[in-house]
């Protein structure tokens, strides 16, 4: 019987390869990445070198005016976002969690961006049917539970040109599963057929770190 060879491709140095060739954060990223690490339960959470500077960049070239972002944490994707802002422009901030509200509020200060960022201590859900219209921008980082949800209530926001982020939609390559589907797994792969299968959108996943889907609204 012949034995079929798979090619092994170390994923793992890939992406230290990748972050090497990355431009590293300033100072202050820095520090939020470090303290992050060293005081939070779940570090693991926050963007980091290469998503960080993915946001930045991809708000310098889109330039969005109205930027929403659903899940803060300690800040560090919220600073990236906002330092590729232009000058007038804005991001709603969500963070459903209150214990993290003082360490947003000094992590913002450090970086210089409080002025561009409206924090709201919130749960997304019940916050966005309440938000305006109009924005340029989402950034969909919070509970995988509520990704379909989130799609939902966000691409009624969005400007017809504007743009969603996703974060975490390979999930580990969980998504891969055939059996035992855990919840989140499960929310993940909903989210991704529906906007796959929606016509209002189009997308496109991005195997960067934990998986991005990019979606423009028609
Ligand atoms: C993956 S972390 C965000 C990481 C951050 N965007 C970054 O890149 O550094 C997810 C965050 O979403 C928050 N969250 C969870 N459920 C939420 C909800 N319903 N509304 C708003 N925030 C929520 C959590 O408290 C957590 O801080």
């Amino acid at each position: 019987m012949e034995i079929q060879k798979k090619k092994m491709i170390d994923y793992e140095a890939l992406d230290a390869y990748s972050e090497q060739m990355t431009t590293p954060p300033d100072a202050v990223l820095h520090h939020i990445y470090r303290q992050t690490n060293l005081t939070q339960i779940y570090p693991r959470m926050i963007s980091g070198r290469i998503q960080g500077k993915f946001l930045e960049m991809i708000c310098q070239m889109l330039q969005p005016k109205r930027a929403l972002e659903i899940g803060t944490f300690t800040a560090y994707s919220t600073i990236c976002i906002a330092r590729g802002l232009p000058p007038n422009g804005k991001l709603i901030a969500i963070e459903a969690n209150e214990e993290f509200e003082e360490i947003i509020i000094k992590n913002l200060k450090k970086a210089g961006v409080s002025s561009k960022v409206d924090l709201r201590i919130a749960d997304a859900k019940q916050l966005i049917p309440t938000l305006e219209s109009g924005f340029d921008l989402v950034f969909i980082d919070a509970d995988k539970i509520s990704y379909p949800l989130y799609f939902e209530l966000v691409i009624e926001k969005v400007n017809s040109g504007g743009f969603i982020l996703a974060d975490n939609v390979l999930w580990g390559g969980k998504i891969l599963q055939q059996q035992k589907i855990d919840r989140e797994t499960q929310a993940i792969l909903d989210f991704n057929q529906r906007v796959a299968d929606d016509t209002r959108v189009e997308q496109v996943l991005l195997p960067i770190r934990d998986g991005l889907m990019l979606i423009r609204k028609k």
